[in-house]
């Protein structure tokens, strides 16, 4: 299992020295909010940039916008690696997707836990990564639905029963228990905020959700 952890839970003020107290995990998920998708503002493109020059990671970018075609070029300029957007945010999935392919970024659908796997399948074969939301999105802190744990096991079956090569993330209340029931459900990557970046030490915290997969 390969972990994100996600900055909404580090100190804003702090956000150089915090990226580096989790450069032990290979990703880091970037949350952004435009508070209308969501009932949260976060990160614009500019602050993807600053932290750009200051992390070797690969950036994840989870864009919680509506009109997400607006911006993909923008993040994809600053510096993002993945992009990610949500099924329900635009009525052109298909072409949002193939926009970032074509900007050169790793595409990645996001579906929230009201969404059905069906309403991606479509798609799946133009995507390097499908988001399965364990929480419903917009703030960090919020208890893991296991209601989600289905989708995930359907996403491996279907990657099983066919040629497509997509990782699985999951996103939303990860915590060394939860990230055992997902990783036995099929997922290859789990974001953890809260329980990353609420803890005196972030890179241990890295560290035992890691070891949590590993026994
Ligand atoms: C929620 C965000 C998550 C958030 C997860 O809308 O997409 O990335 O940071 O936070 P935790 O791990 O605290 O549930
Ligand atoms: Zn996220």
């Amino acid at each position: 299992m390969k972990i994100a952890p996600s900055i909404l839970s580090a100190d804003f003020a702090e956000l150089k020295t915090e990226i580096k107290k989790v450069d032990n995990a290979p990703y880091l998920h970037i949350d952004i909010m435009d508070g209308h998708f969501v009932d949260n503002l976060t990160f614009g493109p500019n602050v993807v940039k600053a932290l750009r020059n200051h992390s070797q990671q690969i950036f994840d970018c989870h864009l919680m916008v509506t009109e997400p075609e607006k911006y993909l070029e923008a993040f994809a300029k600053a510096g993002a690696d993945i992009i990610g957007v949500h099924v329900e945010a635009t009525p052109h999935i298909h072409r949002a997707l193939s926009q970032i392919k074509g900007l050169g970024v790793k595409a990645e659908v996001v579906i929230n836990p009201g969404t059905p796997v069906a309403a991606i399948k479509e798609v799946l074969p133009l995507v390097d990564q499908v988001l399965v939301m364990t929480v419903d999105p917009g703030f960090g802190g919020q208890a893991f639905l296991e209601s989600t744990l289905g989708k995930i096991k359907e996403l491996a079956q279907l990657r099983l029963q066919t040629e497509l090569k997509f990782d699985i993330e999951v996103d939303g209340g990860i915590n060394t228990q939860t990230i055992k029931q997902v990783a036995k459900a099929g997922a290859d990557v789990a974001v953890a905020g809260s329980f990353v970046f609420n803890s005196e030490d972030p890179a241990k915290q890295v560290a035992l959700l890691k070891e949590a997969t590993q026994n």
